[in-house]
């Protein structure tokens, strides 16, 4: 078998780890050849690419961000490649192409495979947002540099009687606002799914301070909004990739709980660095178990599917079905959230 791979979207620790154990996977147990588009879908649609052998993925595993390198691509660019896809993957004989990616990705991963491309995705987000997977590779080491800094503003937010608002990524989801917040102690967690009402939150920061307490954490993700006329608030519209532009919901925060409050608020952006370095090693072995069950979907012939962990199993998933709806966080799960904070 011939397999072309490609990372496409946000880059995500865990990455690496997928493309070499397809390599090894492929290379090792079925004899195959694979190869490795540049930049994501932009290599399959320019036939960018190298040879990926064994030494191509040596030393590989930990390391973050993709050797592959990623790219956006606009929806409409891609809709009008469909046919040069095509036929690059006749000119260089693919029996099989595995893109990892996010949202976007697996959109026009359905849209070439529906187009007739044998394809077997990917998922892959920090924003853990894919519905059909339970987890995706990346939240676990996001979540992970979340709490790490949640952690360590604790200290310097108590010295100097703060309030810290810590935005976190999440463009649609508030996944690791939930978690990193719940594993840090946070004080309060602000989400996209539930628009926040600024008095509420007002009056749960200083509640803190009017019991004694000399500092507090909110936890807000970057897609997160009040409930509307509740404060100024203003839609930036979309970029080119159909993604909404930001507000900076993290510095409004900051300055209203300030002035509402009479406490110094600090905004804190952890942004790309939440995405960068190594893997933890649980997005390692879910990464590592993704590519090696992708290449044998190839190889049993199915295609239009996608990995996805279930429990403890790895399932293949319809591409159709995994990209029709987000995974956002359940109310339950947000409720269990504020008994302990
Ligand atoms: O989709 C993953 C993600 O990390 C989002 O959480 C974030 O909004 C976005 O990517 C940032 O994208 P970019 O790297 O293009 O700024």
């Amino acid at each position: 078998m011939r397999i072309g791979v490609l990372t496409s979207g946000g880059d995500c620790p865990g990455l690496n780890a997928v493309i070499r154990s397809v390599v090894h996977r492929a290379v090792v147990d079925h004899g195959d050849e694979v190869i490795g588009f540049h930049d994501g879908w932009k290599g399959l649609l320019e036939a960018d690419y190298r040879k990926l052998d064994l030494d191509a993925v040596a030393g590989i595993l930990a390391r973050g961000g993709t050797i592959l390198g990623s790219s956006r691509v606009q929806p409409a660019h891609l809709r009008d490649g469909v046919e040069r896809a095509r036929g690059h993957v006749a000119d260089l004989g693919l029996d099989a192409i595995i893109p990892i990616g996010g949202e976007g990705t697996l959109k026009a991963a359905n849209l070439l495979s529906q187009a007739g491309l044998p394809i077997v995705g990917v998922p892959k987000t920090i924003d853990n947002d894919i519905a059909s997977t339970d987890v995706t590779f990346g939240f676990d080491t996001a979540v992970g540099v979340a709490t790490e800094a949640l952690d360590r503003l604790k200290t310097t937010a108590e010295s100097h009687q703060r309030v810290m608002v810590v935005e976190v990524m999440g463009r649609h989801t508030g996944w690791i606002a939930l978690h990193s917040g719940m594993a840090a102690g946070a004080h309060a967690i602000v989400v996209p799914e539930r628009p926040f009402d600024i008095d509420e939150l007002t009056a749960i920061v200083g509640e803190r301070f009017s019991a004694g307490k000399r500092f507090a954490i909110v936890v807000v993700a970057e897609g997160a909004k009040p409930k509307p006329g509740s404060m100024a608030f203003e839609e930036r519209g979309k970029d080119i990739y159909g993604h909404e532009r930001f507000a900076g919901i993290g510095n409004l925060l900051a300055v209203e709980l300030e002035n509402r409050l009479g406490k110094e608020a600090r905004p804190v952006i952890l942004g790309h660095v939440q995405r960068g370095g190594t893997p933890t090693a649980y997005d390692r072995v879910l990464a590592t178990r993704f590519g090696w069950h992708a290449v044998e979907a190839a190889h049993r012939g199915e295609f239009g599917m996608l990995t996805a962990l279930r429990g403890t199993e790895i399932e293949m998933v319809p591409l159709a079905e995994a990209t029709s709806t987000l995974k956002t966080v359940p109310a339950e799960r947000y409720e269990e959230a504020q008994t302990v904070l």
